[in-house]
Order: C-alpha cells, then structure tokens, then sequence
C-alpha cells in the first residue's frame, strides 16, 4: 500500500465485575496510544538512547473504532458482553459467546480486540497472520488497556496493544524466543542480537551476546521492559509488518 494503512477496529468487552466494562473514554485512549505509537509521534520516544535514535520509524499504521457492523449497520465499534468466568487465559474461551466470551467479527474486515480480566499475570496475547479467523485478533486485559481508569501502572501506557498489534502484524519478540540464548533471532536485520527478554526498567546499555557497546534494544515495543520504558519500532519492523499488510492483512485496508 502506498499510503497510509487505516485499520477498523472492533473492541469486545467482556466484563465480569462491573469495573472491567471499561469505558468509552478509556478505549479511546488506547485507539489514540495506537496511533501515536505506529506513527511515532508518542512523546516519549525522546527518550530512545541517542545511538538507538536512527531506528526509529513511523511504521504508517493508524487504527480506528469501526463504524459500520459486519451486517452494514451503524456500530461504535464496542461490543459488551457480561460474562460468568472471572478470569481468562490464553485459550480463546474469550473469543466465543460458547465459552464465555464474544464472537470476533469477520477477521478479514476488522482487528478483533477482546478487553477482558486476565489471569496469571498475563497482560496479552496475538494471534500472528494466516491463522483461524474466529480467534484471530488480540486479546488484553482491562488493567493494561488504553491509560486512564482501570489501567494500572506499570503497565499503564497502552503499551500491552502495541506490542500485541506488533505479534498481529507478524513481528516476533526482540530477543528470538530462544531463552536466553544468541541463535534465535526476530527476523529482522536492524534490531540487535540480543539473549533473553528484559523486563522492569533496564539502565542502558545492557549488553548481551555480542551486541557491545550499545546493547539490546530494550526500548522496542517487542521486549518486555515496562510501559514507560517501550516506545519505538524500527525500520526493519515496519517494513515486516507492511509486507504483513501487503500481503496476508491486505483485505483490512482495502
Ligand atoms: N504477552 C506479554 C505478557 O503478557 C505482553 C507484554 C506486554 N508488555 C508491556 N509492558 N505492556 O507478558
Ligand atoms: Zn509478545
Ligand atoms: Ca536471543
């Protein structure tokens, strides 16, 4: 695509204790961090370390609440479903009104984004391109979702979607998902080797298998460092995700 891609977003809320039915205020904050982060205008991305500072890129992606429903009807884009189970985990119970969850809309024509209390510590997870529509989208849990009510530090910043919508684009974690290990590796050529995942907030550089002087990366939205801590894809990346949006994802932004 040529341009800039536009993706319709549909978000289901699934709520079990009254404050998981978010509110409309705080899903807007997390469409707007969307769009702050995939365009790179998020203010934080200051504070990139200055040798890492070429590798920022606007990866021209932007997201939006759906205003039309699967059959053609006006829709805000937000379903709500009150649901019996307390607490989700990774197996797409959350995706199915059978199960306890919502049904996704056509995969094809929206980015499916279930809200929903997640147990575990689990705060997301993606389901990469060309899998099964009905579960195809990103799953997050009400307190990492968008930046105001029930969001809780330190996951807070709406990072959790990013880095989840990244997953949804066909971006692997930033340290290979070998452990600890120097073999694995993200695909992606401009993105440092880097061992095993970082969390918290690393002090810069921290340096792992050869990737001396500068060290990991551990600003990227693929690591696993806190919300204030992520705030920048890389060239490489945005170019994997538009060969995503080219390719697999076209029929989205058609
Ligand atoms: N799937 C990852 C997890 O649940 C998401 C990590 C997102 N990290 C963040 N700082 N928001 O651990
Ligand atoms: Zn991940
Ligand atoms: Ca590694």
């Amino acid at each position: 695509f040529p341009g800039i891609a536009r993706i319709p977003v549909v978000v289901h809320v699934v709520w079990n204790s009254p404050e998981q039915n978010v509110s409309v205020e705080q899903i807007q904050s997390q469409i707007d961090v969307l769009n702050r982060d995939f365009r790179a205008t998020n203010p934080d991305v200051s504070t990139v370390p200055a040798p890492f500072q070429p590798l920022v890129a606007d990866s021209r992606v932007e997201f939006f609440l759906a205003s039309v429903d699967p059959n053609g009807a006006p829709t805000t884009g937000i379903t709500r479903t009150n649901t019996a189970t307390t607490s989700f985990t990774h197996d797409d119970a959350v995706k199915s009104a059978a199960t306890g969850g919502a049904d996704a809309w056509p995969a094809d024509r929206y980015l499916n984004m279930w809200v929903a209390p997640l147990g575990g510590g689990l705060l997301g997870y993606a389901q990469f391109p060309g899998g099964a529509a009905a579960t195809d989208g990103v799953v997050i849990t009400h307190s990492g979702f968008g930046t105001t009510g029930t969001a809780a530090p330190p996951f807070h910043l709406g990072r959790t979607a990013t880095h989840e919508i990244g997953h949804y684009l066909n971006l692997f974690h930033i340290w290979g998902d070998d452990g600890s290990g120097c073999s694995g590796s993200d695909e992606v050529a401009d993105t440092p080797n880097q061992g095993g995942a970082n969390t918290g907030v690393p002090t810069f550089p921290h340096v792992s298998c050869t990737n001396a002087p500068n060290g990991d990366l551990f600003v990227n939205y693929m690591d696993y460092v806190d919300d204030p801590v992520m705030v920048m894809f890389t060239h490489g990346q945005a170019a994997r995700m538009e060969a995503c949006l080219d390719s697999t994802r076209s029929p989205l932004i058609s």
